[in-house]
């Protein structure tokens, strides 16, 4: 007899049954199991203890039982055992291997007690479960192949091999199962790390763990368990481009958006939260011209742009997240700056030979002019071009560098500075243009001779004028400049008359003055003529002659000179007339001339003696002498008459001739 039991009162009893074992007649065993519903069979207990029906009754068999509960009962009609309280193994005997009933059948008359023991076998009436309803494992995506996680164990009521006896997990590429069944009862699982978890692959990986009891058939529980994969910083972020190739225009201003930077990180949280920078290479410092907000990657400019400065900036940008040992990234931004026609073109003149001379061949160089635009493309294709019709233009020599000559005749003279308007336009749109201006000068060749305003001149000279005296001043004009228009004046040694001019005349060289050397005659000679040269002072030397005619005027210097036959010189002073002569009669003309000329020459007659005569008259122009009447008797035999002879001078000069008239029978 083999009796176990693990608490006291189970051992009181089997001291107890021990000593009624004495009188015991027999023992009899049966096997039930568990959880029979009431009135369930047991054995025929009178036919195990040979007891007839009778006996059944009148010994009043009965059931003793030191439990607290019968569990047992005697069907006196079928004389069976039966079971009268529905039996919990786990409850009775939790947890142990046998578990057994031990009740009486007593009986009396005589007192008879049989024991009886009744296994109760276990059923497999309970699943495996988890205490908690959802397992959730935090693991880590950096940890390494092999590490092992504890998992929950299941509980299952049952016992032995109704007991959880193994472990399933659901399929999966991660994990595998360890089961062990290291303590008594106990079987436990761990979970295995097979393979590298990736939380980026996925992040939460969902698995069933399935507990298994050994009844037959098999009872399960499972258990959802929930991997979530911790994110490690295993992720560098990841541009979107790893060039980003953009054009900005040189004129943007500063604000305008540029471009927006774009790196994504696989991980998260902070691992996966990128900052953006512009990384500084050399001299050059890209924030100066961008600002690139560190959080969302957005580029604007910062400065102004010159195409003609910078042509295009290649900048690495750093994409760097945030985890705890961070990771960055590289990007090269790549900005071509997109000229504008901003720039007008630039007329440099590098060299410039001036004056230029007014005798210049055509195409003489004037200036060397080079013309430049800082921008590119068209925007810097220039074409230069001398503005209005003036004679010169631009030869271009080489690319943007011309020549300025001269095209066409020059003539100081005429003009002798010119401003020159050189003009040069590019080809943007809208086109830009820039003027020059460049003074150009003409120099002075001596290519004009003095000249007089007329080829001859008359000058007009009172006789009498005084020795010395400035009859007249020529002056010939020379519009070259400075030496070549210097005029000095000469006068040409010619003969008038067989006199030597120059014994008559002078010249003052450097005014011009012509001199007289004598006192003019009008009644000597009334007119000469000469030449005078005017000479520059150029090379050649350059001259012109004119012709002087001196013209000498009258002065009434001479008084009228009566002629013969009245003349003081002369024999008549008297004439006679008849005493019958008639009104009118002819006495005798008077005749005189003048040495001068013109008014000065012009005479008139005049009776001056005597007075009041009433019997002679004289032609005032004539000078003929005639009677007025007829004679009477009481006029006079002789007539003294005074005939007076003016010139029309101013003043008059005049002369006078006495005639005696005497009338005769
Ligand atoms: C001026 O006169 C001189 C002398 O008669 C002569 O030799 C010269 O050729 C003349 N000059 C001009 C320009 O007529």
């Amino acid at each position: 007899m083999v009796c176990r039991s693990r608490d006291v009162s189970a051992w009181i009893y089997l001291l107890a049954l021990l000593y009624l074992c004495a009188h015991c007649a027999s023992q009899l065993t049966f096997s039930i199991s568990e959880e029979l519903n009431k009135g369930a069979v047991v054995g025929n207990i009178a036919k195990d203890l040979n007891l007839k029906v009778q006996d059944l009754e009148t010994r009043d068999l009965h059931i003793v039982s030191s439990y607290s509960k019968t569990y047992f009962d005697v069907n006196l009609r079928t004389r069976n055992l039966i079971v009268s309280e529905r039996i919990d193994r786990e409850e009775l005997c939790p947890r142990v291997d046998k578990c057994s009933i031990k009740i009486q059948a007593a009986l009396n008359t005589p007192m008879n007690v049989h024991r009886i023991e009744v296994n109760v076998l276990d059923v497999n009436g309970n699943s495996p479960s988890f205490v908690e309803q959802t397992n959730t494992l935090n693991i880590s995506e950096s940890l390494s192949p092999g590490v092992r996680f504890p998992l929950p164990v299941a509980v299952d009521a049952d016992f032995g091999s109704n007991a959880v006896t193994s472990y399933k997990l659901s399929q999966n590429e991660y994990f595998s199962l360890d089961v062990q069944s290291g303590g008594e009862h106990e079987v436990s699982a761990e979970l295995v790390l097979q393979k590298a978890l990736d939380r980026e692959k996925q992040a939460v990986i969902k698995l069933v763990l399935t507990a298994v009891d050994g009844g037959k058939p098999p009872k399960s529980g499972t258990s959802p368990l929930n991997i979530n994969v911790i994110d490690v910083n295993d992720n560098t972020p990841i541009f979107s481009r790893s060039l980003y190739k953009l054009q900005v225009k040189e004129n943007a201003v500063p604000g305008t958006f540029v471009i927006k930077l774009n790196a994504t990180d696989l991980d998260e949280g902070m691992n996966s939260k990128v900052q953006y920078l512009l990384i500084k290479r050399g001299n050059i410092d890209p924030t100066n011209i961008f600002n690139l907000d560190l959080e969302t990657g957005e580029i604007i400019l910062k400065d102004s742009l010159d195409y003609e400065e910078t042509r295009a900036f290649e900048i690495r940008v750093q994409a760097k997240d945030q985890g705890p040992v961070p990771r960055s990234a590289h990007a090269k931004l790549l900005i071509e700056v997109i000229d504008v026609n901003d720039n007008s073109p630039e007329i440099t003149v590098t060299s410039i030979m001036t004056p230029v001379r007014e005798d210049a061949q055509l195409g003489t160089i004037v200036a060397l002019v080079t013309v430049s635009d800082k921008d590119g493309g068209n925007n810097g294709v220039t074409k230069c071009n001398v503005v209005g019709s003036v004679p010169f233009k631009l030869k271009s020599n080489y690319k943007n560098d011309y020549s300025l000559v001269v095209d066409g005749p020059l003539d100081r003279e005429n003009t002798s500075n010119y401003d020159v308007t050189i003009t040069a336009i590019d080809e943007g749109s809208p086109p830009l243009s820039n003027n020059r201006v460049i003074a150009v000068h003409v120099a002075d060749v001596n290519d004009n001779s003095p000249c007089f305003k007329k080829p001859v001149i008359n000058v007009y000279v009172k006789e009498n004028s005084p020795v010395g005296s400035v009859i007249h001043t020529l002056t010939a004009v020379d519009p070259d400049l400075n030496e070549n228009a210097k005029v000095t004046y000469k006068l040409l040694d010619t003969v008038s008359r067989n006199i030597p001019i120059s014994s008559v005349l002078n010249t003052n060289s450097e005014t011009g003055d012509i001199i007289s050397l004598q006192s003019f005659n009008y009644e000597d000679f009334k007119i000469f003529q000469f030449k005078v040269q005017a000479t520059d002072s150029g090379v050649p030397l350059l001259s012109s002659n004119v012709t002087v005619n001196v013209l000498i005027l009258d002065e009434n210097d001479n008084s009228p000179t009566i002629l013969t036959p009245y003349s003081e010189l002369g024999s008549v002073n008297s004439e006679t007339i008849p005493y019958s002569a008639e009104a009118g009669y002819f006495v005798a003309k008077i005749r005189a001339v003048d040495a001068d000329s013109g008014y000065n020459a012009l005479l008139s007659y005049h009776l001056s003696d005597p007075k009041g005569n009433n019997l002679f008259k004289i032609g005032t122009s004539t000078g003929e002498i005639r009677t007025k009447r007829r004679m009477s008797d009481n006029d006079l035999e002789t007539h003294p008459l005074v005939v007076l002879v003016s010139d029309n001078g101013e003043p008059s000069l005049s002369a006078t001739v006495s005639v005696d008239v005497v009338v005769v029978e």
